[in-house]
């Protein structure tokens, strides 16, 4: 027999992703409905996933095209969307201590539900749930004495399983991945910081960082894009140089206030200001 807490926690829908992630835009999520309320769009992308908020949070019936360039973050959301049951039978079984996480942290799987249960046990469990590698693309985040809440972690990854049924995911750099964008699609673009603004110094997501050429790269694909009907939000520091990129098309410029939780001092975590730029009036 079933029993009927399996059944709930492997049909509901928590709207909430299954990752800690540095920059993730959880506070962004209002706003932003507020926009997407405006239009009826078709497909949706996201071709800087990272915790993938802002789609978990999304009422789309659509498909939904999402990417990354971490290809270990991809490979969890495949994971989670095809293997959940799984995932959790490796998750399980691994101890939650300071020396497991080394251990594991230093291991290579060749399995890939084996890599993706240690990708989300080091998110759940590293200092701050951040993402950096070294310059030899190893994962080097130090233990943050975190645990992890397995009956929560469970209602989540199913939940997220659910989510993702109607998404193609794939490992790929923004310039590939907005090639199939379609008019009257939506697509939000989260890119990481080029700029390190409002004293926070936290900007390398993985090896290899986010230039100023990448954004502007990033721009002249938005461009295109609206010329042939698609919807586009795009979030980024707010710092003039980042205006002076993307605000050249004659669509919205907004700022928003969001509290940052990179800091690792409490006192530090201050309010900072956000651009939104969106073709949606
Ligand atoms: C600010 S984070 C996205 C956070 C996400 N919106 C959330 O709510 O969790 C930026 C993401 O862009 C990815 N990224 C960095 N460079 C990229 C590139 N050239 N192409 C695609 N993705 C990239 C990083 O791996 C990171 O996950």
């Amino acid at each position: 027999m079933v029993e009927k807490d399996t059944l709930d926690c492997k049909t509901q829908v928590l709207k909430k992703p299954f990752l800690r992630w540095t920059g993730g835009k959880n506070w962004l999520i209002p706003h932003l409905s507020s926009l997407t309320s405006k239009i009826n769009y078709n497909n949706y992308h996201e071709p800087f996933l990272g915790g993938g908020s802002v789609f978990f949070s999304i009422n789309n019936t659509n498909k939904a095209f999402l990417s990354d360039y971490n290809s270990d973050l991809i490979n969890a959301y495949s994971q989670v969307k095809n293997s959940p049951a799984e995932l959790l039978k490796y998750l399980k079984t691994f101890p939650q201590n300071k020396d497991f996480y080394y251990k594991l942290r230093d291991s290579n799987f060749s399995s890939q539900i084996k890599n993706a249960a240690k990708f989300i046990y080091l998110n759940k469990c590293s200092f701050n749930g951040i993402y950096r590698v070294n310059k030899a693309g190893k994962f080097n985040v130090p233990y943050g004495y975190k645990s992890i809440d397995l009956k929560k972690i469970e209602q989540l990854i199913y939940s997220c399983s659910n989510q993702l049924q109607s998404a193609s995911l794939s490992s790929a750099g923004f310039e590939k991945s907005m090639s199939n964008i379609k008019k009257n699609d939506l697509v939000y673009l989260d890119p990481p910081y080029t700029i390190s603004h409002n004293n926070n110094g936290f900007i390398k997501y993985n090896e290899r960082l986010f230039s100023v050429l990448d954004q502007i790269k990033l721009s002249e694909l938005i461009n295109e894009l609206r010329n042939r009907g698609v919807y586009y939000i795009l979030s980024n520091a707010h710092h003039p140089q980042v205006k002076k990129i993307y605000d050249k098309f004659n669509d919205n410029v907004l700022t928003l206030k969001r509290r940052s939780l990179i800091a690792a001092k409490s006192s530090a975590r201050n309010l900072y200001k956000e651009y939104i730029f969106t073709n949606i009036k």
